[in-house]
């Protein structure tokens, strides 16, 4: 743990009903990865606890605002869930530039989509390289007997890229509260150690995202 009571985070977030609780921080969190990976599946487990058998690939990019309090802190959580297919990327990359984190899915039996894991951190670094909290997700992990990708070999790719490694599956509902609440948890944190810049989102409407300086934290190991 790098930080007492660090194990506390997902007793002390809350999930908040009302769309209209008045925020101290909006974070953007944008998810990426191939196509049929789960990216969706995640989002509306997160959101619904709910999950579809049935496949309907993302056209573009949808998002979804949950609000979250972590002690007195209020934050709204903008998740942005983009489509896998090719087609789509360069629509991606606009919400690459917003994003406070990134969430790289791929399916632990899909080999190819572990491979191109690279090609979307690529993309998504060369866009945003202020982004603060960066995780990889092995999805479908209820499929253990169908996996390709050793969970070593994901935890080794992740360590050496700097980002937190999870496995999940939206379909039985692991570590997709935690996923989401570590990310706010350790926004919250690390916004209350340094400045929020309240005019943040005009900034970033308004194209002149150059100017926000963020720091990136000391990386440290995950302890989810
Ligand atoms: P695009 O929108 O095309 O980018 O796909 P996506 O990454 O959003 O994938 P989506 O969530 O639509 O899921 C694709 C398929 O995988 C669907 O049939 C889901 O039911 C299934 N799926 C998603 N997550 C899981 C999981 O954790 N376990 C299992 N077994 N199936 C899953």
């Amino acid at each position: 743990m790098e930080e007492d009571n660090e194990e506390d985070y997902l007793n002390l977030i809350e999930k908040l009903e009302e769309y209209s609780s008045k925020h101290k921080y909006l974070f953007r969190i944008c998810l990426l990865g191939d196509s049929g990976v789960g990216k969706t599946s995640v989002l509306t487990r997160f959101c619904d606890n709910s999950f579809k058998e049935n496949y309907n690939s993302t056209l573009g990019v949808d998002f979804r605002i949950v609000t979250l309090k972590y002690k007195d802190v209020i934050s709204k959580i903008n998740i942005w869930d983009t489509a896998g297919q090719e087609r789509f990327k360069s629509l991606a990359v606009n919400y690459m530039h917003h994003s406070h984190g990134f969430i790289f899915v791929f399916d632990i039996t899909n080999k190819e989509s572990f491979e191109n894991i690279i090609n979307w951190i690529n993309l998504s670094f060369d866009t945003n390289k202020n982004s603060i909290i960066n995780f990889l997700i092995g999805n479908k992990c209820d499929k253990d007997s169908d996996r390709k990708v050793q969970q070593d070999e994901a935890e080794q790719f992740a360590k050496e890229r700097n980002l937190y490694y999870l496995e999940t599956s939206a379909k039985n509902d692991e570590n997709i509260q935690k996923l989401f609440y570590y990310i706010t948890y350790k926004l919250i944190k690390y916004y209350d150690k340094n400045d929020y810049y309240e005019e943040f989102d005009n900034l970033f409407n308004s194209g002149h995202s150059e100017e926000i300086k963020i720091q990136r934290p000391n990386q440290s190991k995950c302890s989810c």
